[in-house]
Parts: C-alpha cells; sequence; structure tokens
C-alpha cells in the first residue's frame, strides 16, 4: 500500500511532523542511530568547525559524494551536464569535494560509454571541470582557500560496459558464481592476467598526474561498489600474486599507491571503501512477502566472493578485513576515507537506502532508515578502530528533514568527520549551505529517493533528478521515465 504516510507498511519520513516523532521511530529501528533535538546556530554547531585534511583547511564538515551522471560523451569528455553538475557541487558550499565523479582511468575501465575517462586526447576538456566548480563555490562562499577536492578513479572491472553498443564488456579479479552471468561473464578471458595488471597500474598513475597537475589535491583509489579495485580486495580464489591472502588481495592496491607516491609525490591519496557487502539481494518469489531479499546462497557456501562479511553467514558483516585494509591505508600514509558499503549493481539497498527502488533493483528488505543507520553506524566503528583517520560517513540523504539533526549529531559525538551527501545534491545543492547559514529547508527540493536518477541510467538516459529538478523535469527522458516508474505500480 502506497499513501501520504507509508509505502508497503514503511514509514515516509516525510510523514513525521515532529523531530520527536522522528526519533521515537528510530528507537523502534535495530540499529541506533543518534539524532540531536535541535539543530544549533551555525556558530555554534559543529558542522561549520573547520578540520585539517593532509595539512589543509577543510572549511566545514560536509562533503560531496562523487555523482557520475552517465551523461559525458561517447569519447569520454565533460558535457554541459556534467559541468552543471559539478558547478552545483561547488555551489552546495560544502568544503570537501570527493572526486566529483568516477573518472575512470582507461577505455576498457568505463561502466557504461558516457563515463568520463583519462587519456591524453580528454585532458583539456576535462581539466575544465575543477575551475568551474571552484568559481561557483568561489560566488557562493567568497573563497575557496578552504575547499580540499579529489577526482576518483576507477577501472569498472565486471561491471564495464565502455562501448557505444551498451554490451557489457567486463574484465574481472575472479569467476563468480552469481554476478559472472548478470555481468556477461562467459569464460576466463574476462579475467585480468598479472601481467595486464601492470599496465593498469601505469594508467592510474597517468590520471593521478593529470589529477596534480590540474590543482586537484588528492585522487580518490576507488576500492568501492563492486568495481575492479573492490572485487581484488575479495579474491580469495583467484590463483597467484593477486588472489587467496590478504596480502595477495591487497597487493593491486598496494601497488596503485606505490606508484602514484613515486611519480607523483606532490598529491595526496584518499580511498572510498566499500566496508562490507553482503550476498546480491533480489525481488520476493511467491510467497516470499513483498520485501527484497537475499538469493539462496546456501549452494556457495562458504561465501568466498565479498569483502566485509562473514562467508559461513554471508548475510552478516564481518569488519575484521576491513579494520586491517583501513590500518594497512593509515601505514601507508593515507588519512582520508569514505565509507560506502555494498554495490548498486546487486544490493543497492546498502548503499543508497531508498523507498522506491531503481528500475533494475527489489523492493527494499528493509525501512530504509536502517540502511542510513547502518551504513552511520558502521562509519562510527571503523572511525573507533583507526581514530588516526579523516572518516567521511555515507548514507545521509535519506534522512531527508532530519539530516542536519542526525549529521550534527553523528560529528559532535565524533563518529565521523565528515558527512557526505550524493542525491540530495541533485535536487537541492544548496542544502549544505542553507544549514550552514542557519536557513530553512525548503522541502519541496528534498531528495524523497524516487532512484530516477538510477533509472534513467538502466534505460541508458542520462541521470538527473526528474522528479525534483525543473531543468531535468523538462527534458525529454522526463516523460519516458515517468512511465517506467508507473508500469512498475511506483
Ligand atoms: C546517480 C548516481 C551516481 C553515482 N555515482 C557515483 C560515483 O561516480 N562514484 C561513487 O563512488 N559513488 C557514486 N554514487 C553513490 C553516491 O556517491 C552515494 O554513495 C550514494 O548515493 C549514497 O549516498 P546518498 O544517500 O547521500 O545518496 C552514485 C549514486 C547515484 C544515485
Ligand atoms: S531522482 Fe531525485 S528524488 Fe529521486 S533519488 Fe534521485 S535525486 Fe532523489
Amino acid at each position: 500500500m502506497t499513501d501520504d504516510r507509508e509505502v508497503d507498511g514503511v514509514p515516509r519520513v516525510a510523514a513525521f511532523k515532529t523531530v520527536a516523532e522522528f526519533k521515537a521511530h528510530l528507537a523502534t529501528l535495530p540499529i541506533p542511530l543518534d539524532c540531536d533535538d535541535e539543530v544549533l546556530p551555525p556558530e555554534d554547531g559543529p558542522l561549520a568547525r573547520p578540520i585539517t585534511v593532509y595539512g589543509k583547511t577543510v572549511g566545514n564538515r560536509f562533503a560531496t559524494h562523487p555523482m557520475e551522471g552517465w551523461d559525458g560523451t561517447l569519447d569520454g569528455k565533460p558535457t554541459d551536464l556534467v559541468l552543471r553538475r559539478w558547478t552545483h557541487f561547488g555551489l552546495s558550499g560544502a568544503k570537501l569535494i570527493w572526486g566529483g565523479e568516477a573518472v575512470a582511468v582507461r577505455w576498457d575501465g568505463r561502466a557504461n560509454p558516457n563515463q568520463l575517462y583519462y587519456c591524453e586526447d580528454n585532458r583539456t576538456a576535462l581539466a575544465t571541470l575543477l575551475p568551474a566548480l571552484k568559481a561557483a563555490h568561489r560566488e557562493q562562499c567568497g573563497t575557496t582557500d578552504d575547499l580540499v577536492a579529489g577526482l576518483q578513479l576507477t577501472h569498472s572491472g565486471r561491471w564495464s560496459r565502455p562501448d557505444p553498443d551498451h554490451k557489457p564488456r567486463p574484465r574481472i579479479a575472479y569467476r563468480h558464481p552469481v554476478t559472472d552471468a548478470r555481468a556477461g561473464v562467459a569464460d576466463d578471458r574476462a579475467v585480468f592476467t598479472d601481467g595486464e595488471l601492470a599496465d593498469l597500474v601505469g594508467d592510474y598513475v597517468a590520471a593521478a598526474r593529470f589529477a596534480a597537475e590540474s590543482g586537484y589535491d588528492f585522487v580518490d583509489v576507488k576500492c568501492c561498489h563492486g568495481y575492479l579495485l573492490h572485487e581484488f580486495l575479495s579474491a580469495y580464489t583467484r590463483p597467484g600474486p593477486y588472489g587467496g591472502s590478504f596480502e595477495n588481495r591487497t597487493r593491486l592496491f598496494r601497488e596503485i599507491v606505490a606508484a602514484i607516491r613515486r611519480d607523483v609525490p606532490e598529491l595526496h591519496i584518499a580511498v572510498r571503501l566499500s566496508a562490507f557487502d553482503l550476498v546480491p539481494f533480489a525481488h520476493p518469489k511467491p510467497g516470499e512477502g513483498t520485501r527484497g531479499v537475499p538469493i539462496d546462497y546456501r549452494p556457495y557456501l562458504p561465501w568466498r566472493y565479498g569483502f566485509g562479511l562473514n562467508p559461513d553467514d554471508p548475510v552478516t558483516m564481518d569488519l575484521t578485513e576491513p579494520v586491517a585494509f583501513l590500518r594497512l591505508c593509515r601505514d601507508l600514509g593515507i588519512r582520508l576515507i569514505n565509507i560506502s558499503a555494498g554495490s548498486p549493481y546487486y544490493n543497492p539497498h546498502l548503499v543508497r537506502p531508498a523507498i522506491f527502488p531503481p528500475s533494475d533493483g527489489y523492493p527494499p528488505p528493509e525501512d530504509p532508515l536502517t540502511g542510513c543507520a547502518r551504513l552511520i553506524d558502521v562509519a562510527k566503528r571503523l572511525k573507533r578502530s583507526v581514530p588516526e583517520l579523516t572518516v567521511v560517513g555515507t548514507g545521509y540523504t535519506y534522512l531527508q528533514e532530519y539530516l542536519p539533526y542526525v549529521a550534527q549529531a553523528q560529528v559532535r559525538l565524533g563518529h565521523v568527520d565528515l558527512v557526505g551527501l550524493g542525491r540530495m545534491l541533485l535536487p537541492y545543492p544548496e542544502l549544505p549551505h542553507h544549514i550552514l547559514t542557519g536557513r530553512p529547508l525548503d522541502r519541496k527540493r528534498l531528495c524523497r529517493t524516487f532512484s530516477d536518477c538510477t533509472t534513467g541510467p538502466r534505460n541508458r538516459m542520462v541521470s538527473g533528478c526528474y522528479p525534483l529538478d525543473p531543468f531535468y523535469k523538462a527534458r525529454p527522458e522526463a516523460p519516458i521515465i515517468h512511465e517506467i516508474r508507473r508500469k512498475a505500480g511506483r
């Protein structure tokens, strides 16, 4: 049942009338979530307090998460749509820019034919993004002296679809009993050979050099969401020097970090990590209820295909190795970490809590607030385990009206250093600026997690907030996406 107050028994966040009501609901969830009763005036509030990262001042506690738009040119250059999104990141007032969006380090590492990628020919076009972002930020906040920006570097691995035909061209760390079929892996030819990995390290270095020369403070060596470097962390079944032991599974990551340090020593390194994973989820079968469910993983136990989970019970996380990985990062001199989880391809409820699934998703297996609480709790536990790290948290957009209350509590209590925002910035980029200047939130612009920004790309259209951003509402894709949603009964 869907009405103004709830969707299939899950109360809508917008239906809570007060913080007290919201907190009373939080108290019924299986994972506790700290939430303040009031948002302090900006001058007294923890969210406005600067923090030092790599010797540079970050002027407040908001970060923009990387948000790709499936809207570059077919040869990997930015379009006006990309520029608009980056300009909005600048306007947000957030003082840490985490990556802008995932930029592939080479052609075959693109997750879609419109993803940006680094190559010599794309340098000039890619170099326009950061100045545009900074100009917007300067206009909004007066200065960029306390703005720190990084570029997210990736190889999409299993989820690569680099060519204009949109066909999967997976490059993987190891064969997977469940996701091989979905990712189009037919045989072992998709597996990266040990020899091929040396070239890949060189590609990361070239892209990192470009980032340094273009004025970025850091690069994110992306290890999340099922993409290649995340997959290597769970390459238990891969033979040879890049699989099996923790040391081997982290070898490629360490080689990339060492090579960037050697060749681009002035550049800092950060990591976005999927700190835990679970098995893939799917639509329920008849008789299984109305919520998304884990696939039947029993034939594959112990589950050796995920990082940060219990192989004997792969619907339960286990943070032992993620903590070891973060200690490794610390020992490698990496200080900036962004905690995410899972993968948008096979368990999106972990990484993007939403009340409405994207077109290739499944109905939420839980109240999405539990998803927020889980992500926020994991960031807290990891920060506590490796306190030397500056930790950016994920999972805040779905909090909607109560985002400032929870964000303030998490920073105030030292559970996290910065609060990262993804989808919320698509319809409402100025939200951090509004919080930091004590303005009331514009409720009509709050992301309500309709997931159209994912449904668009899954149906070969550009991403954007079609329901709420007037710019995307007016685009020709909007009625098509609306129709897809209507047919799905949402
Ligand atoms: C349209 C879209 C594009 C995204 N692109 C990226 C990306 O390029 N890199 C990345 O690490 N995460 C990406 N994400 C994940 C977000 O950065 C973020 O982790 C996620 O949306 C959860 O945060 P939120 O609840 O604030 O939206 C994307 C998410 C969406 C919905
Ligand atoms: S389409 Fe807009 S409202 Fe829906 S999830 Fe994306 S940003 Fe939020």
